[in-house]
């Protein structure tokens, strides 16, 4: 058999993830949800949560990949045939989410095209955003273009492609990210902005917060849906996990963090300090920013600049989903890389077509107000993740057993700091962490009252 691909190295496989890791949640939510539920405060909640919680469960992932050398499906049937079940879900999770992030990543190779031909004013305008996404062939068109630069990204390979590529636009992402930041808190007005940001608000202090926090962070390190087992199935075990896993999260809390320094203040200039204009999703990324960017100087540049970030920030996360995809498909067919590719490609076009078009031609689709591509994204983040979490946790806690993965971790070097804290945390903490996020975003959109426990519901 041939042999499985690798990352060269420690820092190749860090990029790698840290490039599925940061991706449009660090953008457009995590400024967004910082500002609502208390600036300071859900930073340090964030940062507590992601150092404990966040860490417990990448480190079992990337664990369990890098021992069983396998994609998450048969990773999970290697560990344990009864809990075949689980790597089966987690690979769901990429095959729903892949096609819609696309068509997402299209929507932003537009917005840069147009930002960089000297379009900010048109951008700007009410109804552009609107009118773009309800037309039928641009969209498509763009959309073929994001997902077939992935395709030739996963097609080159694991050392060829994916880690050529984040270790080039990772570093060029943190630069811009930090020279836009910078430029945002020095524009008139800003200064309350990054107040509004930075100060803990302890009035806006709530058990939501915690919720909130947990729920995003979880999305935002890219966790159960099979691409960090994936990763570690091609991660050397020369390679300290432990310290790899400490990297990722800097990385993507930084970038996170960095983010918000770079709309909120903006935001908060433009807006003279009118919170509304920071509600989250598309509409803050594609409708108030070019607002913003078109009303300062130099903002064709910053605009430019901004939507080649998030254009690097999309692609090395849809990377990841591809990749996943396509090692299932890999492990399970024995089949070479590059067939395995197009098929994957071939098939996520289609499913990404409904998504394209959910606002336009078929706008009549929609489920409790949700266009196609939310109610895949409903699907996915907030009901199969959630699931996957879970019983991610219990089989590692209670079948597997924590000191397998202790085991894989000390391969390194021995040691393993925060073996303890794993092991409270995946047997006891993560999969109580995992019910509240299930029940709280399921209940905020199906709307249900859930009484006493109504600030579940973020
Ligand atoms: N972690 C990504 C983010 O914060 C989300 C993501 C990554 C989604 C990879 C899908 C695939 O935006």
């Amino acid at each position: 058999m041939k042999e499985r691909s690798s990352f060269s190295s420690k820092m190749g496989f860090v990029m790698a993830a840290a490039g599925s890791a940061v991706g449009l949640g660090n953008i457009w939510r995590f400024p967004y949800l910082a500002a609502k539920y208390g600036g300071g405060t859900f930073l340090v909640v964030y940062i507590v949560l992601a150092v404990t919680f966040g860490f417990s469960l990448m480190v079992a992932e990337i664990a369990i990949g890098r021992k069983t050398g396998l994609s998450p499906i048969g990773a999970f049937k290697k560990l344990d045939k009864r809990f075949g079940f689980v790597g089966v879900l987690a690979a769901l999770v990429p095959v729903i989410i892949f096609p819609y992030y696309s068509v997402i990543g299209g929507w932003v190779i537009k917005y840069l095209v147009t930002f960089a031909t000297g379009g900010a004013a048109q951008a700007a305008g009410d109804t552009y955003f609107s009118e773009f996404t309800a037309s039928t062939g641009e969209p498509i068109l763009w959309f073929a273009v994001f997902i077939g630069a992935t395709a030739i990204i996963v097609a080159l390979g694991v050392e060829k492609g994916i880690e050529k590529v984040s270790k080039f636009m990772m570093p060029v992402l943190v630069l811009l990210t930090i020279i836009i930041a910078i430029y945002s808190c020095t524009i008139e007005g800003a200064g309350e902005g990054v107040k509004y940001y930075l100060l803990p608000q302890m009035e806006d202090f709530s058990a939501s917060t915690v919720v909130a926090a947990m729920g995003q962070m979880f999305y935002s390190m890219s966790l159960a849906m099979g691409i960090m087992i994936t990763y570690g199935s091609y991660m050397k075990k020369e390679n300290s996990l432990e310290g790899a896993v400490r990297q990722i999260e800097i990385f993507d809390t930084g970038v996170a963090f960095l983010a918000g320094l770079m709309i909120i203040p903006a935001v908060f200039a433009f807006s003279g300090g009118d919170e509304s204009a920071l509600s989250a999703g598309p509409g803050l990324m594609f409708i108030t920013l070019p607002k913003v960017f078109n009303s300062m100087p130099a903002g064709g540049l910053i605009g430019a600049l901004f939507f080649l970030m998030v254009l690097f920030a999309a692609l090395t996360s849809s990377i990841s989903l591809m990749e996943t995809i396509v090692s299932v498909v890999m492990d399970k067919l024995g089949w070479k890389r590059k067939p395995t590719c197009i098929l994957v490609l071939a098939i996520a076009v289609l499913m990404g077509l409904p998504s394209s078009l959910g606002f336009g031609l078929l706008n009549g689709i929609s489920w409790q107000g949700l266009t196609i591509l939310d109610i895949m994204d409903f699907a996915s983040n907030s009901v199969l993740m959630p699931i996957v979490a879970f019983f991610t946790c219990v089989f590692v806690g209670f079948f597997l057993k924590p000191k397998v993965i202790s085991e894989e971790v000390k391969v390194t070097n021995g040691s393993f700091k925060a073996e303890k804290l794993f092991k409270v945390m995946i047997k006891w903490i993560c999969p109580v962490f995992m019910v509240l996020i299930l029940l709280s975003s399921v209940a905020g959109v199906m709307q249900w009252d859930l009484g006493p426990f109504d600030f579940l519901k973020v």
